[in-house]
């Protein structure tokens, strides 16, 4: 696949990329594990200053972990617990500009001390989520946000169709 890291002037336009090559992800394959390593790759070389850029899938009740960049991670999470599983028990994305004052965090690279959580709905229920981490303060807002929640669309719309 041909993806190029580039840089934008604005967040707007940056994810108008992501989203336009998250598009031929989900085209070019129906396997979704495929289409989500994919997603994990894209995400992690395109946004900036991001250590690890992945999923958590909804499994018996519990988030899993699924396809992702970036150091090893916990493989399970709680519904309610960490940024993940809160997303997930207050059905809505979480936005945490320093993990270190969140007591509800969980740890799996110490370098990260921001972060990003978007649920993904398949069918009208949450799928999953989108998790993004960052070593920089601060580095997610309400652009970051509005781009992941056009690409967790974009997901759960492919994952009605994948295997
Ligand atoms: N920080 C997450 C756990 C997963 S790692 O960031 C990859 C959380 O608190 O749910």
């Amino acid at each position: 696949m041909d993806i190029e890291y580039k840089q934008f002037p604005t967040k707007q336009e940056l994810y108008g990329y992501i989203n336009e090559m998250l598009t031929r992800i989900t085209q070019e394959t129906c396997d979704s594990c495929a289409a989500l390593a994919n997603a994990s790759a894209l995400f992690k070389m395109e946004i900036p200053h991001t250590n690890w850029a992945g999923f958590y899938i909804l499994k018996g009740g519990e988030l899993v972990l699924g396809p992702f960049q970036g150091k090893p991670a916990v493989v399970r999470i709680a519904i309610g617990s960490g940024v993940c599983g809160t997303a997930v028990a207050q059905n809505k994305a979480q936005i945490v500009e320093d993990v270190h004052k969140c007591c509800n965090h969980i740890a799996c690279d110490l370098a990260s001390s921001s972060e990003i959580v978007v649920p993904i709905y398949a069918d009208g229920a949450i799928w999953g989520v989108i998790d993004i981490d960052s070593p920089a303060p601060a580095n997610f807002d309400e652009a970051d946000l509005a781009g992941l929640q056009s690409a967790a669309k974009t997901i759960g719309d492919f994952l009605k169709n994948a295997k």
